[in-house]
């Protein structure tokens, strides 16, 4: 089996559900619910034999060791993390806790596992650490792309968290010859995406008749890959990358922020037309005519980094993979999701999400 942390976050849920579609092999998800935790998301596997889920912080090296011993993971796929730059911003502390005290615990808990096992046990485990392109620090409009190599300079609290994590990560393969795998990923879009990041803010809002708020200019640019393609790269990372290697997994779409609200006004016009809705403009009172009205100019991010952008040639070389949906499929699969599941859209917005644990999982917390 594979033990998942943060499997109830964006990523972590799409990758335990992917993984439970694409294999019978067991997943243990270790996720502490924070307010970034939705157990609604893992709701198809309910009753599944295939998957079980633990309460619990990636700090507590107690509750770490005792899992390691009662399931025998022959992987573990590291996930949690505080993730939003915005909130590291606000409150830095809770970053430098999960992401780098929590990665350390997570990582002492595997080598201890991992030091005692044998033979083709030991030879097959793997730690594949979920990293960020956001290490790699900002872009200018013609500097090529980041790779492996790239110098890590990273801008914000999160970003800096994550490349500390990532150091040390690397240090247990050079160190203890650890058998660990790194990726760094670019921005993922897709179903189950909390609605505090960019694309579910605004297709929410939207729908809300609430403004649309983009930071500064709006010239930003990210490198947007859909969450299922992350998800088959760590796949075909813990299959067959080579300990100690990290490999940077993109979907080669880089668009402004700017771009990118308009694509989903555009979509939402087409596909929930705000005239048909009766959306009315939160700030005017007036009836919205076009979603594209309720864009907003507001202050920048402090230290907000210009541009990334991800050159994935390594992995699709050494591996094999290549991302399947482009921008335009995966996008309008996104808004599609988001406008069928206006129910956990709710969910999360009135945080009767948070009830879920009570609701459906008093039995399985351990
Ligand atoms: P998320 O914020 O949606 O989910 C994080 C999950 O981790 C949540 O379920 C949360 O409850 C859990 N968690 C947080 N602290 C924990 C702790 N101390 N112990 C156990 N569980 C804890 O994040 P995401 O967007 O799904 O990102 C997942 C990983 O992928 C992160 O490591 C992130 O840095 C990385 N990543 C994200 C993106 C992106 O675009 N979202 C891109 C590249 C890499
Ligand atoms: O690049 C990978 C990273 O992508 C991940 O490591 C992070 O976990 C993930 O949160 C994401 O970080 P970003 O900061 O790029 O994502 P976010 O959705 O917060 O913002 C995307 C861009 O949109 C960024 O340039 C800021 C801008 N933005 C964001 C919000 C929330 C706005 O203009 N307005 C907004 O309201």
């Amino acid at each position: 089996m594979i033990l998942v942390t943060g499997g109830a976050g964006f990523i972590g849920s799409n990758f335990v559900l992917r993984w439970c579609a694409h294999t019978d092999e067991k997943v243990l998800n270790l996720d502490a619910l924070t307010y970034a935790g939705n157990l609604a998301n893992l709701q198809s596997l309910n009753g599944s034999e295939q998957y079980q889920f633990v309460q619990g912080n990636i700090g507590d090296a107690s509750l770490l060791t005792r899992l390691f011993a009662e399931h025998h993971p022959r992987a573990v796929v590291h996930f949690a993390a505080e993730s939003h730059v915005d909130r590291s911003i606000a409150g830095p502390e809770a970053f430098v806790e999960t992401n780098v005290v929590g990665t350390f615990r997570l990582l002492e808990a595997a080598r201890s596992y991992w030091n005692k096992l044998e033979g083709a046990a030991k030879t097959a485990f793997r730690f594949l650490h979920v990293s960020t392109d956001e290490v790699y620090g900002t872009l200018g409009v013609s500097d090529p792309a980041f790779t492996e190599i790239t110098a890590y300079a990273p801008n914000s609290p999160y970003s800096a968290s994550k490349a500390a994590s990532d150091h040390l990560v690397r240090s247990y393969f050079h160190t203890y010859g650890m058998p660990v795998l790194t990726t760094n990923c670019s921005n993922n879009y897709g179903p189950f995406h909390f609605p505090e990041k960019l694309i579910p803010l605004m297709i929410v809002n939207a729908l809300a008749g609430k403004a649309l708020p983009v930071y500064g200019d709006g010239q930003q640019i990210r490198d947007w890959l859909y969450v299922e393609d992350h998800c088959s790269g760590i796949r075909r990372v813990l299959e067959a990358g080579v300990c100690g290697q990290t490999y940077n997994i993109g979907g080669w779409n880089e668009k402004t922020n700017i771009d990118i609200v308009h694509t989903l006004c555009s979509l939402l016009d087409e596909m929930a037309p705000a005239a048909q809705r009766g959306v009315i403009n939160q700030q005017s009172g007036k009836p919205v005519l076009q979603y594209a009205e309720l864009i907003t100019y507001v202050t920048d991010r402090p230290g907000h980094d210009r541009r990334y952008a991800i050159d994935a040639r390594k992995i699709e070389r050494e591996l094999g993979w290549k991302p399947t949906e482009t921008f335009e499929t995966g996008i309008r699969k996104t808004v599609e999701w988001y406008l069928n599941n206006q129910q956990w859209v709710a969910g999360v917005i009135d945080g009767s999400y948070r009830d879920w644990v009570a609701k459906q999982y008093e039995t399985g917390k351990q």
